[in-house]
């Protein structure tokens, strides 16, 4: 400090000098205090790793007022597993790391890209060698608080920790053991202090992986869309929003019955479990759920009219031939970018989803009881142009931006 002041004559000077030299050096102190609650990413992995000195903040979101205690009890997280910053950190870089799958082509993040909110743009995913996935890949946000808890569009998976190291071993997907993967990460060296960070010790299980996966996943949490400002404005579905257009405001009215009160049942009964059309006269009870675009329950939405298709989703899998055709409806959030849409991806824009809604509906022996007229029939929405030209745009103030751009749930490998 002595020696900066020769080079400085006025006395003031000196003094500025030698404060800012004083912050400089709190400001050293205080990073290598940081540096020492034994949670942060040592610099010798910057060449394979770019992760920030700090974790992100993973587990404590600022989630907005519409996020109510209603919507939290359909948190899926258990006990025994919540996001911790550290543990979603190793999740993050397991869920872009290829040397999960056998011949180091894939990671989960071939199929699932932030950019199409976690989902791809393919009818079909390709796997390790370039064989196609039966279904087509589902996105994720808010995947935590999908109360149904189960995860996979035949429902298979009973929670998200069972569910996410199932591709690893997937013949198509990844094509490891996981004794095998145990293996190879060991090898890593990158993975140690990722490993002691988030479970307290450099052991690798797949009970860690499988719950890292999880903890990642369920971060990925989506509030800031168009939409939500919308909601936070109103607090009600039912009231147009300020800050949408008469489009937008049309395909929301569409989407939440109050354009086809003949309906029993519209897009909000399944895609907005509790915030029912049918009620839509009433005040919205408080501390609805307005914000969870994904179904409560599996559902058949008639895309075919027989049960002689190559798959059946949830019926199959339990052997109930009532439930043939149905399957999981995934959040809307972020619906815009994850086309293909449908199990198979069939239908390749939301233009042609609305479509199916408005005229499409076939009579499936077991379609479900929404989709129908009081006289059984299938019920077509017959939805007048500007009407599904308004639901297509509806639709799009789930796009959220942030959640697609943010660092914290990118590709965390310098190169690979
Ligand atoms: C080769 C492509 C591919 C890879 C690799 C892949 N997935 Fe998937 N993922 C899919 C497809 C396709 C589905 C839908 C399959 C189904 O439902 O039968 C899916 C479904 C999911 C779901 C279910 C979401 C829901 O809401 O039900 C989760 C979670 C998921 N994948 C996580 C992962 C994780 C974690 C990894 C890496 C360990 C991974 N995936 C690797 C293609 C892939
Ligand atoms: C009876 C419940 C039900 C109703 C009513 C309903 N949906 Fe769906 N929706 C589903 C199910 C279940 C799926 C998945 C179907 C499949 O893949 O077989 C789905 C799929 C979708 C998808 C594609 C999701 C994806 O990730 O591929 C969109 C978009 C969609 N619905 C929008 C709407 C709109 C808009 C309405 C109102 C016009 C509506 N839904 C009405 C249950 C419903």
């Amino acid at each position: 400090m002595v020696k900066i002041s020769i080079f400085v004559k006025d006395y003031t000077q000196i003094m500025k000098v030698e404060i800012k030299f004083f912050l400089l050096l709190l400001t050293v102190a205080l990073i290598s205090c940081k540096q020492d609650d034994g949670n942060t990413y040592p610099d010798d992995y910057t060449d394979v790793l770019d992760l920030p000195e700090t974790p992100f903040n993973y587990s404590n979101p600022t989630f907005p007022d519409t996020f109510t205690d209603y919507v939290f009890s359909f948190d899926n997280t258990p006990t025994d597993n919540p996001v911790t910053d550290d543990g979603a950190t190793l999740g993050r870089v397991l869920f872009y790391d290829k040397n999960l799958s056998i011949n180091n082509t894939i990671s989960c993040a071939s199929c699932h890209l932030q950019e199409f909110g976690f989902s791809d743009n393919r009818i079909k995913s390709l796997g390790f060698d370039d064989g196609e996935t039966f279904r087509n890949s589902i996105g994720f946000a808010n995947a935590g608080f999908y109360g149904a808890e189960k995860f996979f569009w035949d429902h298979r998976a009973e929670t998200l920790e069972d569910q996410v190291l199932m591709p690893i071993q997937d013949d198509v997907e990844m094509g490891m053991t996981l004794n095998a993967m145990i293996d190879k990460l060991n090898d890593l060296e990158y993975y140690k202090p990722l490993f002691t960070n988030a479970f307290g010790s450099q052991q690798i299980t797949t009970d860690r992986i499988s719950k890292a996966l999880s903890q990642f996943i369920r971060s990925i949490y989506s509030y800031n869309s168009k939409y939500d400002i919308g909601i936070q404005a109103t607090k009600n579905i039912f009231l147009d929003f300020p800050n949408f257009t008469y489009l937008e405001n049309i395909g929301k009215d569409v989407f939440n019955g109050k354009r086809t009160p003949e309906a029993i049942g519209t897009c909000v009964t399944c895609h907005l479990p509790n915030a029912d059309p049918l009620h839509y006269e009433l005040p919205i009870p408080e501390g609805a759920n307005q914000v969870i675009f994904s179904g409560a329950e599996p559902d058949n939405v008639g895309l075919d009219d027989n049960i002689n298709v190559p798959d059946n989703g949830v019926g199959e899998i339990l052997g109930v031939i009532s439930l043939y055709g149905h399957f999981k409806s995934p959040s809307l959030r972020n619906i815009e970018v994850t086309g293909p849409y449908m199990h198979d991806g069939r239908l390749p824009t939301l233009e042609e989803v609305v479509e199916h809604y408005s005229t499409g509906v076939k009579a499936h022996p077991y379609l479900s009881a929404h989709m129908k007229n009081s006289d059984g029939e299938p019920r077509h929405l017959d939805l007048t142009e500007e009407e599904s030209a308004g639901l297509v745009a509806f639709m799009k103030t789930l796009t959220d931006h942030d959640m697609l751009n943010d660092e914290k749930y990118a590709d965390p490998f310098v190169e690979q």
